[in-house]
């Protein structure tokens, strides 16, 4: 008889599959993408979302109280021992009219998902507490994963709370320091290497192999699943009423195909009537799913896509020595692993990609602060994309939107202090030499004597 749960190719044609306990991550067939597949006729689902919610309510069970493990009939991969959790998914999905009207959205239009509250600071817990997780039902002592920063953060938080060994690979220069302190500080052996993620992605899917290395960056698609709740979570927060757009910022584009994954799969257990549209959002200089999609006409069609697009246009960057260049660092990817996944979410969510630069997500980036969430330029790529999707007419005014806020402020602080200074030179050294000429809202630190009058002067000026 059929496992109940296994991995299974991507491709309809190829209908390769691959045991549930398999670390390869590729289909042994075509070495394609793997989705986590259930037989749901053979799992109990709940005939209604609404009986999730009685379950937050829980907190004395650590896994009713994860904003991952409380939905865990709609990711049953694993018994419930063997799960594991630190808390991930306390996350909330807030309206927020402000950047509503920045956006160009009608006041109470707007919700912003804030995925930085997870312990490790980003949305990556989601998807880690998942893989870590399957890792364990594999007997792994060891994990590894590339990555811009966050991945390695989540990464190594998890290890150190599992008496596991983490292994990260970073690129030369780009990551954050808030990022690169989470590592260092939990104990993760970091291996920066010459070249950017793409390279280290590239290598360290050789070493794991090559050592029987688990890998936990977002090929692996017990990661997705986990990450499947942040939507589970968004519709809860909007008493299961399905937004009319999903819009989420685009690197590895991990995120976009477990969002459709979530929502496709609850529309075919008849758990939702409809299905979002899906936004991506590059940056500007990262920026291949955009040109892909957009520019060059690439579709999944029903798995036949074309891939000599993709080859074509990587050999051209190849041939010109094109590098990612984004100040949000956490999106600076050329070569997406999970692009193919990314086009099937795509098609079933009618989904559109766009491009911005990083003047817009900076801007987004203070609006989305001064209503009192702090998230970093790669989150913001969701709100300043929204708003050029407004403009264009693609969203109307008069929907309802999410956006998601992939990272918290704190991970990358030093653009945001440039951003607001009022040094010339550090604003010049930290965005002006990465092509910010002028930014929107800068919010100044006042330089006042050590002179009460004059500070209460300066106060009663101001505020
Ligand atoms: N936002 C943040 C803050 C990220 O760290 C990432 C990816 C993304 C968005 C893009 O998400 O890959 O699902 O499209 N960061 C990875 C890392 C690559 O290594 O931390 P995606």
């Amino acid at each position: 008889m059929a496992e109940t749960v296994f991995q299974q190719c991507i491709d309809p044609a190829c209908g390769g599959t691959a045991d549930l306990r398999d670390t390869a991550f590729r289909c042994p067939r075509c070495g394609g993408l793997l989705d986590v597949a259930y037989d749901w006729n053979r799992l109990p689902v709940p005939t209604s979302l609404k009986h999730f919610e009685a379950k937050a309510a829980n907190r004395s069970n650590p896994l009713d109280f994860s904003g991952v493990w409380r939905f865990r009939e709609l990711l049953p991969f694993a018994p419930e021992p063997a799960l594991v959790t630190i808390g991930e998914g306390q996350t909330l999905c807030q309206r927020a009219d402000a950047v509503a009207q920045y956006v160009g959205l009608n006041v109470g239009g707007l919700f912003l998902q804030y995925e930085g509250m997870n312990p490790s600071g980003s949305f990556k817990d989601n998807g880690m507490c998942a893989a870590f997780t399957h890792a364990r039902l594999t007997g792994a002592t060891r994990a590894a994963c590339a990555s811009t920063g966050n991945t390695s953060a989540s990464l190594a938080v998890y290890a150190a709370a599992s008496d596991t060994r983490a292994i990260v690979f970073i690129g030369s220069g780009k990551i954050s320091y808030g990022k690169l302190s989470q590592a260092l500080e939990h104990g993760a052996l970091t291996v920066q290497i010459e070249g950017d993620f793409d390279d280290a992605l590239g290598r360290v899917q050789e070493v794991s192999r090559q050592l029987g290395i688990y890998l936990v960056n977002s090929v692996n698609p017990f990661r997705l699943e986990g990450q499947k709740a942040i939507m589970y979570r968004v519709l809860e927060a909007l008493q299961w009423e399905v937004p009319d757009w999903v819009v989420v910022p685009g690197g590895n584009l991990g995120n976009v195909s477990s969002f459709a994954k979530a929502f496709s799969e609850l529309h075919a257990l008849g758990l939702i009537a409809r299905v979002p549209r899906l936004a991506v959002i590059n940056a500007a200089g990262a920026n291949t799913f955009y040109h892909l999609h957009e520019n060059h006409g690439l579709r999944w069609n029903g798995g036949q896509f074309d891939r000599a697009k993709i080859d074509t246009y990587y050999a051209a960057l190849d041939a010109s020595g094109r590098k990612p260049d984004t100040l949000a660092s956490a999106i600076e990817i050329n070569r997406p692993v999970n692009l193919p996944k990314a086009l099937r979410a795509l098609d079933r969510c009618n989904g559109v990609v766009r491009a911005v630069p990083d003047t817009d997500m900076l801007d987004a980036k203070a609006k989305v602060g001064a209503g009192g969430l702090g998230c970093e330029p790669a989150s913001a790529a969701s709100v300043a994309g929204l708003r050029e999707l407004v403009r264009e007419g693609v969203i109307d005014k008069a929907v309802r939107v999410v956006c998601v806020l992939t990272g918290h402020l704190l991970k990358d602080p030093d653009e945001t202090v440039a951003y607001h200074s009022a040094d010339a030179a550090l604003f010049d050294a930290k965005l002006g030499a990465r092509g910010v000429k002028q930014v929107a809202f800068a919010n100044r630190a006042v330089r006042v004597p050590n002179d009460l009058t004059e500070i209460v002067r300066a106060i009663e000026r101001r505020a």
